[in-house]
Order: C-alpha cells, then sequence, then structure tokens
C-alpha cells in the first residue's frame, strides 16, 4: 500500500479500463499476427509489448496485464472463441460436473505464458506500478453459463432459482481457482491486483450477498493473509445502494466507480480510508469537445477531497480518437498543478 500512498501524495495516478486494446494502432496491428485473441493473450512477448503500448504514448502511471478474464473457464477446461463484433464464444456448461476439476496445478498450470508475461513486464516496467487481475467470480460465471456476452442472463437467473446449490458450488470453485490465480500473478511481480465484477449489478440484495459479498469478500481475506501489502482495486460495477454493503464487508482498498456515483461516497471512502477510481464516461471521452473537457473538470473537481485515481467509468471504446486521450491527460495535469 505503501507505495500507491505515496503516488498519490504526488499527483493524481492516471489508467483507463482497456487501455490496451482496439482504439490504438498499433495494437491493431500486432492483433492481426494471432487470429485467435486468447492465443495473444498466450503469446507472453507480444502480451507484455502490448501491455506497454499504451505507457509508450501516453505515459500512464499504471501498465495493467494485456489478458483477458475469461482465461479462467478456459483453465477450467470450457473451449473459449473470440468472434469479431460478436465477442467471447464459450461452449456452455449446465451443471458443476461438467468441469473436470481433479487437478487443480495442472489447471492453472495452462496460464504459465501469462505468468511468464508478468515477469516480462516486471523488469521492464520502470517507475510504473504493475496491475494483474482476474474477474469476479460471479462475471466468470455468468459468461460461462451464459455462452457469451448476456443481454437478459435468463440462464444465470434460472439457476440460481432452480439450482441454487449447484450454482454456488460453481461460484465457489470459480471463487478458490482465482485465488490461486492472482496468487501466482502477486508471485511473479505485479504491484497491485483488480478484481472485475462488472455484472455485480444484476442481483437483488440476497443474491448479491451471497454471489458478490462473499466471494469478493474470500479473495480479499486469503491474499490479504498471504500479501498483505499488495493493494486490490473492486469494480463492483452498477451495486448501487449495495455499494454500501460491499464496501463495509468486502473492505476494498481501492473502488473502481462506474457512471452513477451515490453522493456520499466520497465521504465515507474519507472516512474509511479507501481509494476511489474512476470514472470519466467512455461515450463522453469518444465524443470529446467542450462536453469532454467539462466533464474531467467536474470529475477532478468532485474527487479533490478524495485520495483520488483518475480512470474511466467502464472500458475504452475501440473508435475513441487518440487526440481526446492526450487532452483528457493535459487536462489533468494542468488542475493538479494548479492545486
Ligand atoms: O484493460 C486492459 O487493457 C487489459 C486487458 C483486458 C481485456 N479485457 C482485453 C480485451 C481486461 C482487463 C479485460 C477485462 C474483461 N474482459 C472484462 C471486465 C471488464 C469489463 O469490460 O467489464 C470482461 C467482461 C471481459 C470479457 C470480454 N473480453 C468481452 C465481453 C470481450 C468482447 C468485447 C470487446 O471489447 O471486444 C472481450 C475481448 C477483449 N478483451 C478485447 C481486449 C483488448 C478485444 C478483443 C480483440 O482485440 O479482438
Amino acid at each position: 500500500m505503501d507505495n500507491l500512498k505515496q503516488i498519490l501524495r504526488k499527483k493524481t495516478p492516471i489508467w483507463f479500463m482497456r487501455q490496451a486494446g482496439r482504439y490504438l494502432p498499433e495494437y491493431r496491428k500486432i492483433r492481426k499476427k494471432e487470429k485467435n485473441f486468447l492465443d495473444l493473450c498466450f503469446n507472453s512477448t507480444l502480451a507484455a509489448e502490448i501491455s506497454l503500448q499504451p505507457i509508450k504514448r501516453f505515459n500512464f502511471d499504471f501498465i495493467i496485464l494485456f489478458s483477458d478474464i475469461l482465461v479462467i473457464p478456459f483453465a477450467l477446461g470450457q473451449k473459449v472463441e473470440f468472434k469479431e463484433s460478436i465477442g467471447p464464444i464459450l461452449n456452455k456448461i449446465e451443471f458443476s460436473s461438467d468441469l473436470d476439476l481433479s487437478n487443480r496445478c495442472e489447471q492453472i498450470h495452462k496460464l504459465d505464458p501469462i505468468f511468464k508475461t508478468i515477469k516480462i513486464l516486471s523488469k521492464e516496467k520502470k517507475d510504473k506500478q504493475l496491475i494483474g487481475f482476474c474477474g469476479g467470480p460471479f462475471t466468470v460465471l455468468t459468461y460461462m453459463l451464459e455462452g457469451g456476452t448476456s443481454k437478459k442472463h435468463s440462464i444465470v437467473k434460472k439457476k440460481i432459482k432452480d439450482e441454487r446449490e449447484d450454482f454456488k458450488k460453481l461460484v465457489n470453485l470459480i471463487t478458490e481457482v482465482s485465488i490461486i490465480y492472482l496468487k501466482e500473478q502477486i508471485i511473479s511481480g505485479v504491484d497491485i491486483i483488480k478484481v472485475f465484477e462488472s455484472w455485480a449489478g444484476l442481483l437483488d440484495e440476497k443474491d448479491y450477498e451471497e454471489f458478490i459479498i462473499e466471494p469478493n469478500k474470500k479473495i480479499r481475506e486469503s491474499i490479504k493473509k498471504s500479501f498483505p501489502e499488495i493493494p486490490i482495486i473492486f469494480f463492483p460495477r452498477q451495486s448501487q445502494n449495495e455499494i454500501f454493503s460491499f464496501i463495509n464487508k468486502v473492505k476494498p482498498d481501492v473502488l473502481s466507480l462506474d457512471k452513477k456515483i451515490l453522493t456520499n461516497i466520497y465521504n465515507i471512502a474519507k472516512e474509511k480510508n479507501i481509494i476511489l477510481q474512476g470514472n470519466l464516461d467512455p461515450n463522453i471521452l469518444l465524443n470529446g469537445g467542450k462536453e469532454l473537457e467539462d466533464e474531467v473538470k467536474k470529475i477532478m473537481l468532485q474527487f479533490s477531497q478524495n485520495d483520488h485515481i483518475f480512470n474511466l467509468s467502464h472500458g475504452i471504446l475501440p473508435t475513441t480518437p487518440i487526440d481526446n486521450v492526450k487532452k483528457t491527460l493535459d487536462i489533468i495535469k494542468d488542475f493538479d498543478e494548479a492545486k
């Protein structure tokens, strides 16, 4: 935590969700070298190069490992593909018994190329902090059961209703594997970890407690027990009022915020010594102009009494003009220097 606190004392550090990706011409060029997206994630030399692309271009303060949350279903034996303009396609599983769990170690070994990417990056990172990550167990499970990105999540909702015990078994399993995976990332050299619980907002209070809070809390406690100094960023997207329960029970070091912010979050974060991360809307970044300028300044003002890492409320959109990113960084810097 000390390194991060030290950076925050000096400036408002900046990184963007999905900062390595299709909006960068240098990414699109490398992307062509591997047909299957996961093969790109498992090509350690290329994945390290891609992770560093946004740092070279924009001098962001953090490097995020180039990979994906869906490497966990892959490690568990599911077929995972990415189709252009559709997104991820997985061969659906129905029950926990559809997964072969006889050898966890062997499964995590399938992700060795990712640990190799981290080792390369930790040698090249200089003064930057390296972020490793995994998906939140519930979020990863939605992809495993729905077979990809879903609008209605009807399979997930039905399973929670009709086969709650098996659903819970799957959540526990992914939690357990994710903990092993994160620990291996830390041993390989990441400085910070982030848990992307992107679909947290789907659940009502009772299910949220059981399938969002409990697993995220388990992850936090297990990581803290082995690596107390490693900061953990949580992103329970669209949690709305449940966010307070999340804060009290999961105890994030850093809370990554989406678009909708509850007004008392600033005071609560201060009181509980939580760093806030966020929350420029990627659509505003895409559109640019005066609206972007005003919004960036507004965010800097809103968070001025907090420990704040500037970021987006969700991933950067592939058609975002590079100049809009540059402009955003300049505004933040000017604002910081005028303080
Ligand atoms: O942030 C970074 O730069 C690091 C890399 C990263 C990717 N995905 C690369 C990626 C990270 C941290 C993720 C997280 C991720 N992946 C999440 C959680 C965050 C969120 O967006 O809510 C989720 C839900 C996924 C699953 C996923 N991966 C989807 C739904 C898609 C398709 C949509 C899309 O943006 O294309 C992906 C593909 C993906 N992951 C791409 C990249 C750069 C694009 C693939 C390509 O280049 O062909």
